[in-house]
């Protein structure tokens, strides 16, 4: 087992897939720029493993990430795992977005992901190869049918794949998987953008096949399989976890 960097951890799936990696017997290094529901979710997760370690860092700022990266080896130990979990996602109409907009859904959902991805696959590509290391990007069933008012979002979400699939072409010789995950319609903070919750519901449940909202342990369930041993030879793959809405 290895060291798993969570983003966007103080969120309900980013809490769920760092509760989960811990239950699996990784060392988790939780990060996310709110710094209470961080809080909660490392003692959530200390309540697993003593092997967990926060630290409230802004993926738009470069130099505190890579100061999170450079940390984290000296308090757990390389990183081995990294989940590209964090997002922003604004509604504004497309026609009234501005770039200053576009540049923080960017800034997030793309670039933090590139970031991430990168710092942490110096790391993994600095030692000999022998553990199971590996990238999760956690992309959305959006970028299949697009969403009114998410524009940026859903332009990211399609680029976390995208960046998944040419990650995956070049990091596969060093031994390191990549693969994404694309949520459904999952109960978190991110429904708060949907004003009528009850309509919103009985759509979720009349567009899946599965006749019951998904949780936030089943898709971290999902993020436990690609990065572990059950899936040592997958890398390049997007599983879609949507209770049957969206099948790709
Ligand atoms: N909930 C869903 O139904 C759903 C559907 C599709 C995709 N997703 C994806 O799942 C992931 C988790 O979403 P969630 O539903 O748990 O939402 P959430 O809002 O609860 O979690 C997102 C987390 O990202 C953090 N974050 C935002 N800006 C940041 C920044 N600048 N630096 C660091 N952290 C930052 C937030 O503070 C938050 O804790 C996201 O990538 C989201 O796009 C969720």
């Amino acid at each position: 087992m290895g060291v798993a960097v969570v983003t966007g951890a103080g969120g309900s799936l980013g809490r769920a897939i760092a509760l989960r990696l811990a239950q699996d017997g990784h060392r988790v290094a939780v990060t996310d720029v709110v710094e209470g529901t961080l809080k909660d979710t490392a003692d959530a997760v200390s309540a697993v493993t003593d092997q967990v370690w926060s630290r409230v860092v802004d993926l738009r700022d470069e130099t505190a990430l890579a100061a999170f990266f450079d940390e984290v080896p000296r308090v757990l130990g390389p990183v081995s795992l990294l989940v590209n979990n964090a997002a922003v996602y604004p509604t504004v109409p497309f026609l009234e977005m501005t770039p200053a907009d576009y540049e923080t859904v960017h800034a997030v959902n793309q670039r933090g992901y590139w970031l991430c991805a990168q710092l942490a696959g110096r790391q993994m590509t600095a030692r000999p190869t022998g553990d199971d290391r590996s990238i999760v990007n956690v992309a959305s069933i959006t970028m299949h049918g697009g969403w009114e008012h998410l524009a940026a979002y859903v332009t990211t979400k399609g680029a976390a794949v995208a960046m998944t699939r040419a990650l995956a072409r070049e990091l596969g010789p060093h031994g390191i998987r990549v693969n994404a995950v694309s949520p459904g319609a999952f109960k978190t903070a991110a429904e708060e953008i949907h004003h009528d919750p009850e309509a919103y519901d009985a759509m979720v449940l009349e567009r899946q096949s599965l006749k019951r909202r998904g949780t936030s342990a089943e898709l971290a369930a999902v993020v436990s399989f690609l990065t572990g041993p059950d899936a040592a030879f997958v890398t390049g793959q997007t599983v879609e976890v949507n209770g049957g809405w969206v099948m790709a």
